[in-house]
């Protein structure tokens, strides 16, 4: 395995809350180079905390983080010289053109004029922000202020790359392409942290993922083992005739499985281990004559998942902890 570019190790950020309890409880992770670890939890889970100890932008109570081999308690510019960071809340210079920012902070690395130009334009395009790119940032759209503030965070092309709820406020369609992007970077060899609301985000783009609530975490492991954990898939069949509902029922608990009935919608539901369970009812129900309509398997989602790990969806925002 790849030496991990990004360790957590036991980081701990206590704030002084009422309830004595830190916002960070010693969280500890470690994201191998080249790959992309999804940072999930509900709002005020620790998130951006996390990432914030992490990027040398807040100081651990107690625990340390590594960057590219680099400690952010000991050695904090070099942590900072190999990564980016975009945060939750847009960085970007308001009165300076999409272009302009990105030419200072391109200078502020050292990037040659030539390059950065070029590398500029690149991004500019990337992220659909051409046309704007001469315009003062502060007649941005949201959307168009979170492109150029990941535009920005990009010029570099840092090793390691922390992203806090990139895609909030994006468009389906810009969504994707940012996903492309990271896709591309990834590809590339960079190591990417990213924290979101969207379970789909971390379905398609983390190899790993950590759950976090309340400060720790509460569930680890690739999107499939996650969504394995959260429960079985099951049968779903939709019989043509209601008269058949009864012998489809039969044929299904004969083989041990628990069966729901909605009549209404001529629907059954059974649990399944697979395909091998999908292609044997098929084969049963042609046999005695039931016509269906549609037969499918059904898995829990990454959705299933939070909401069996927390009480709660991921798009509920109106816990505050704290
Ligand atoms: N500067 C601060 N001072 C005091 N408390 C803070 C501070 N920053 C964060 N907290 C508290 O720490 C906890 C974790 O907050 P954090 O912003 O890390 O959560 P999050 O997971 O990023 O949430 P969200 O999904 O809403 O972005 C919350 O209870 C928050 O109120
Ligand atoms: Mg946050």
């Amino acid at each position: 395995m790849n030496a991990p570019a990004i360790e957590a190790i036991d980081l701990v950020k206590r704030f002084g809350a009422a309830d004595g309890r830190p916002a960070v409880d010693g969280v500890s992770f470690a994201v191998p180079q080249g790959t992309v670890l999804g940072l999930l939890g509900p709002n005020g889970a620790g998130k951006t905390t996390t990432v914030r100890m992490m990027t040398t932008l807040s100081e651990p109570t107690s625990g340390t983080a590594r960057v590219a081999g680099y400690d952010v308690r000991t050695e904090p510019d070099m942590v900072r010289r190999n990564m980016g960071l975009t945060g939750q809340a847009a960085t970007v210079d308001e009165l300076l053109t999409g272009r302009e920012n990105i030419r200072m902070i391109g200078g502020l690395y050292g990037i040659g004029r030539r390059d950065l130009a070029r590398r500029g334009d690149q991004l500019l395009e990337q992220f659909s922000i051409t046309e704007a790119a001469d315009r003062p940032v502060k007649t941005y759209s949201g959307g168009m202020r979170r492109r150029i503030d990941l535009a920005v965070s990009l010029i570099a092309s840092p090793p390691v790359l922390f992203l806090d709820e990139p895609t909030t406020g994006l468009d389906p369609r810009s969504r994707a392409d940012l996903w492309e992007v990271l896709r591309g970077l990834v590809a590339q060899g960079t190591t990417l942290l990213l924290t979101t609301q969207y379970l789909e985000e971390a379905d398609q783009l983390a190899d790993d993922i950590v759950v976090v609530d309340r400060g720790r975490i509460i569930a680890e492991g690739t999107p499939l083992q996650l969504k394995q954990q959260a429960g079985r898939a099951s049968l779903v069949v939709t019989v043509s005739h209601a008269e058949d509902l009864e012998t489809a029922r039969r044929l299904l608990a004969e083989s041990g499985a628990e069966v729901h009935v909605d009549v209404g919608a001529r629907q059954l539901t059974a649990s399944a281990e697979g395909i091998a369970d999908l292609t044997r009812v098929a084969g049963w129900l042609h046999r005695h004559d039931v016509d269906v309509d549609d037969i499918g398997l059904s898995r829990p989602s990454l959705d299933d998942v939070f909401l069996s790990l927390t009480g709660r969806r991921a798009e509920d925002d109106n816990e505050e902890v704290g």
